[in-house]
């Protein structure tokens, strides 16, 4: 189904034709690199931790709210054992502007000795995971590595390590679905979309 068919309308944006400019990864080759980075983190935790991968098995945190879609997925493509948790943070900045970063939900499970996945749905100043990284280092943990949807490379301000990377985009444009948002919208839908310039407000 085309981003034009959709049956959702959005009040303030009519229907998802006047807001989607074009999809830019439809369902079926989201699932299908999801089952590939999956596979990829399975292989490299097995072989990172051997044995001792049922005794401490990684710990799997998404970054809510954006990242709770691909984190269901994600954790279904990894064939190991694992645990799961998530953070949640608080942007000042609205709609599609960074802002200061607050720790609205910590992790509920110890961070020290673990090895913790990362998991994100869009870096883009990189400012969002830098913060994160330093909190959860501070904690003890055994490893960190971080898995990223999209690496939306325009805009970075911060140098971060991705180990992981679902899709490049090598433009600046907002984009939603597949959990990302716009003002708390278009999560839901099963694919990402670029917006267009003008169904962003000013
Ligand atoms: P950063 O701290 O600037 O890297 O921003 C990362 C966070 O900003 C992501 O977790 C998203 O919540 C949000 N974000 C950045 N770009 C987009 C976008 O194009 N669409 C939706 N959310 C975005």
């Amino acid at each position: 189904m085309s981003a034009a068919e959709t049956p959702l309308a959005e009040p303030g944006w009519g229907s998802l034709e006047d807001a989607v400019a074009r999809v830019l990864w439809d369902e079926e080759a989201i699932q299908k690199r999801v089952r590939e980075l999956g596979a990829q983190i399975a292989r490299d935790y097995q072989a990172l931790l051997g044995s001792a991968l049922g005794e401490n098995p990684p710990l799997v945190v998404g970054i809510f709210r954006g990242a709770i879609v691909f984190l269901a997925d994600l954790m279904r493509a990894m064939p190991i054992p694992l645990e799961c948790d998530y953070v949640q943070l608080y942007s000042y900045g609205k709609g599609s502007e960074a802002g200061e970063i607050q720790l609205l939900r910590d992790l509920g499970t110890p961070a020290q000795g673990r090895h913790i996945l990362l998991v994100e749905d869009i870096v883009d100043t990189g400012q969002t995971l830098h913060f994160l990284c330093e909190h959860l280092e501070a904690r003890g943990a055994a490893s960190l590595k971080i898995c990223a949807l999209i690496d939306k490379k325009p805009r970075r301000r911060v140098k971060i390590p991705l180990d992981y990377v679902g899709f490049l985009l090598e433009e600046d444009a907002f984009v939603v679905g597949y959990g990302l948002d716009y003002a708390e919208r278009f999560r839901n839908l099963p694919y990402v979309a670029a917006l267009k310039p003008e169904a962003l407000a000013p």
